[in-house]
């Protein structure tokens, strides 16, 4: 007897498997998880619809679209997420990237000329993200990714070798604790900025799956943000840029911090409109 399915009866059963389990966006998942697994592209799964499968492969995805049911992130089932263009590896020692984060990174390549020769320094590096992404197409500029955890660090410093980076560099750093000992042109962060009621509405995969130190700050989610600011204004240099990722309905209270030390207080909206970043420059 033949137990062997078609590509279009795996996706139509892993589809339902996902519906049944309640994750969003099932469809789409299921169809990572295929070409993942099967090393094809998207849209030629469709054009082999018919064909059977392989049982390795067939047994692969059904283990895959399990780990999917089970609400485990499906960045964390295919263990990379691509961010503007690069390949980033994505497991639990770090915050997943964000689209958001994504477009944050994009509006900073904005601000600042393509080239750029000073020094960025990214606080609260997670993955490295960021700074891989502002480092990876100018080699003039030199990034340093700095984070209190040893988890995202050491996940960080496998994307810069990866990417055979030589000119981003890594630092553990608590800006509760710690000082710098230089000044620096621009500083960037995505920052943790959600209370922790905002944190008990999230998603499971986010809540179990993404480091809490990464997502939740004290002060109704500006505890870390305004730690940021502080030392910001203590070491960018006259005219450094300071560009933040923010929360919902957090920016009068942050531009009110800033207002003394800085100039050119903007903010911009991410792809669905919402007040979500802040660029300024240092008195
Ligand atoms: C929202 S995540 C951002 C990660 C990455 N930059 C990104 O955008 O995907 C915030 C990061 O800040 C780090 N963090 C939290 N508290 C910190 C602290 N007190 N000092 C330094 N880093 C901290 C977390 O470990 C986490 O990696």
């Amino acid at each position: 007897m033949n137990d062997r399915f078609t590509l279009i009866e795996i996706i139509n059963r892993s589809t339902q498997y996902l519906i049944n389990k309640g994750v969003p966006n099932p469809k789409c998942d299921v169809e990572w998880i295929i070409s993942h697994v099967t090393r094809k592209k998207k849209l030629d799964l469709y054009l082999e619809f018919e064909n059977l499968v392989e049982k390795n492969d067939a047994d692969k995805i059904r283990s895959c679209i399990i780990k999917r049911g089970k609400r485990i992130p499906l960045q964390h089932i295919l263990g990379r997420v691509n961010f503007a263009g690069n390949e980033i590896i994505c497991d639990q020692r770090a915050l997943i990237p964000r689209p958001e984060t994504e477009y944050f990174t994009e509006l900073i390549k904005e601000k600042l000329n393509t080239n750029f020769q000073g020094t960025i320094l990214d606080l609260g590096t997670g993955s490295g993200v960021i700074i891989i992404t502002l480092c990876i197409d100018n080699d003039k500029c030199i990034g340093i990714g700095m984070d209190n955890s040893i988890n995202a660090l050491n996940l960080a410093s496998e994307n810069i070798a990866m990417h055979n980076l030589t000119n981003v560099k890594l630092k553990k750093f608590d800006w509760n604790y710690d000082n710098f000992d230089t000044k620096y042109e621009v500083i960037v962060a995505n920052p943790p900025y959600l209370s922790i009621e905002e944190w008990y509405t999230t998603e499971p995969e986010v809540r179990e799956f993404d480091p809490q130190n990464a997502l939740v700050a004290k002060n109704r989610g500006l505890g870390d943000i305004f730690k940021i600011i502080k030392h910001a204004v203590e070491h960018l240099t006259k005219d450094g840029v300071l560009a933040l990722e923010i929360g919902l309905g957090q920016k009068s209270s942050i531009i009110d911090k800033m207002k003394l030390h800085f100039y050119n207080v903007e903010i911009k909206k991410d792809l669905s409109q919402r007040e979500r970043f802040i660029f300024a420059n240092k008195r």
